[in-house]
């Protein structure tokens, strides 16, 4: 495995390592990355003795502007070597008690380390020692699992969930990154231990979401969470997207594999993380908002403003910022019905003005999501709603290059208002500027100052304002 260790700094821990006697391995996932030939920049190193201590070695050995941080409290210490990130730590063999999710932990040896893994192909390391120096020390098959990428536990997987249940997560994020297959004990063992993830912290379960939710295929993750059990336990509303009713012999869609489908159309386009969580939560107050409607059948009234009211506590709920991602996901699931709805015969210059208004720097991205809603096995029906979408971006190409209400500044500014008028901050002027910007919306004045003008003096005088005399 020598080919893992080109990098020239592999060499240099190694002769410290040698000089202090400390036998020192590569573990973990540089070593699964390495044969997956995926780039890392993160490197762990287990030593069989102190890690700190050799860290402090190899950053001296490095010179000058090496810096080691140390924690203490983990017994680790971090290097950091041009874009690699060099972690140390001891072996150690850790054991859970059932009362408690503190580990005891213990120095151990390095079989003991690769036994607390949490799968084979993780548990791999390479000897940096100089009689073995590159042997890949694989006790559990590792590199076989990788080969016919398969995800499995070196010892017990309950046992293994059990001493971090993150690790469900873990093996469902990986499958779902990797396209491999989770062996049958260990998806046996994640559905009977699916409850204990409520022990796991939010903020652990949220970054193993979004890392599903970046992977190729994101729905590979979300299937197997479901069927699991954890989706019910971590994201609810989402469950709740599952499953098909009918009423006199009509059937609606089955939402669940909708939305994945639609996060897999997103992934393929953008990398975009607020992407492709506007696209998990597009439809997401659509059991909420069920109805069946004699003349209409299923209807789903609202969903979309509903569903953009519901996004604020989901993220509160998983940790997830609350600021402008937050308002960019908010304000893309409450227009993605716009769109569609603008039917050739519809697509007024009215209409898209005020698309390209409420949308601003999220158009394009808006636009996306609703080429990805299209999920109809009717060829008909999605050749219909690409050539209105492809209507619908000339009808914007357009307007913008006539009008700028992209990003829309109010061409009379409230300043200008109270000042023609000889009055102080009041309620005649917020209505003045709705009015002018109506107006524009409308397509009644064009989007410059000289007409604007005229209106705020026209409105003005109905409100019964008089323009200052100067
Ligand atoms: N590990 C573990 N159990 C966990 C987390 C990590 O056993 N709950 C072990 C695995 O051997 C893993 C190593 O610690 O390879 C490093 O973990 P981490 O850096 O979190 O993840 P990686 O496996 O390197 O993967 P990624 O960088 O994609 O998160």
């Amino acid at each position: 495995m020598k080919k893992c260790l080109n990098d020239k700094i592999f060499k240099l821990i190694a002769e410290v390592a040698k000089d202090e006697d400390v036998p020192t391995f590569v573990i973990g996932g540089f070593v699964r990355d390495c044969i997956l030939e995926r780039k890392t920049h993160d490197v762990d190193i287990v030593v069989l003795g102190s890690g700190i201590d050799l860290a402090k070695k190899i950053a001296n050995r490095l010179g000058k502007g090496v810096h080691v941080s140390i924690f203490r409290s983990f017994g680790t210490a971090m290097v950091k070597f041009g874009d690699m990130e060099i972690e140390f730590v001891g072996a150690r063999k850790e054991s859970y008690r059932t009362t408690s999710r503190k580990p005891i932990v213990e120095d151990g040896s390095l079989e003991d380390d690769q036994n607390r893994r949490d799968f084979t192909i993780n548990a791999m390391a390479i000897s940096l020692n100089q009689d073995t120096y590159g042997t890949l020390i694989d006790p559990f098959g590792g590199r076989e699992d990788i080969k016919n990428k398969i995800l499995r536990t070196p010892l017990e997987p309950e046992k293994t969930f059990s001493d971090d249940p993150l690790r469900m997560m873990r093996a469902i994020r990986f499958a779902s990154q990797l396209g491999f297959t989770i062996e049958e004990a260990t998806l046996d063992a994640i559905k009977k231990s699916a409850t204990r993830i409520e022990i796991v912290s939010r903020e652990r379960i949220t970054v193993e979401l979004n890392k599903i939710l970046l992977s190729d295929k994101p729905s590979i993750g979300f299937k197997l969470m479901e069927e699991s059990g954890l989706l019910q336990l971590i994201f609810p509303e989402f469950q709740d997207l599952k499953g098909v009713h009918e009423e006199n012999g009509q059937r609606h869609k089955d939402n669940f594999y909708h939305t994945i489908q639609v996060v897999d159309n997103v992934a393929s386009i953008s990398d975009n993380l607020w992407l492709r969580w506007a696209a998990v939560l597009h439809d997401i107050a659509k059991p909420l908002t069920k109805k069946f409607d004699q003349d209409l059948g299923w209807t789903f009234h609202a969903h979309e403003f509903i569903g953009s009211k519901m996004v604020h506590g989901i993220f509160r709920k998983m940790k997830l910022p609350l600021n402008e991602k937050m308002k960019y996901v908010q304000n893309i699931v409450l227009l993605h019905l716009r769109p569609i709805s603008l039917s050739p015969e519809g697509v007024s210059d009215s209409a898209i003005r005020r698309l390209v208004f409420d949308a601003g720097d999220n158009l394009d991205d808006l636009m996306l999501l609703c080429e990805a809603d299209i999920t109809s096995k009717n060829e008909k029906t999605v050749l219909k709603h690409l050539k209105n979408f492809s209507i619908v971006r000339q009808k914007i190409a357009e307007l913008e290059e006539k009008d700028s209400i992209r990003n829309f500044q109010p061409p009379v500014s409230g300043e200008e208002i109270m000042e023609t008028f000889g009055i102080s901050p009041s309620k005649p002027i917020g209505i003045i500027k709705d009015f002018i910007k109506e107006a524009i919306l409308d397509g009644i004045i064009k989007n410059n100052h000289d007409e604007a003008y005229a209106l705020m003096l026209e409105k003005g005088k109905e409100l019964g304002l008089q323009t200052k005399k100067v």
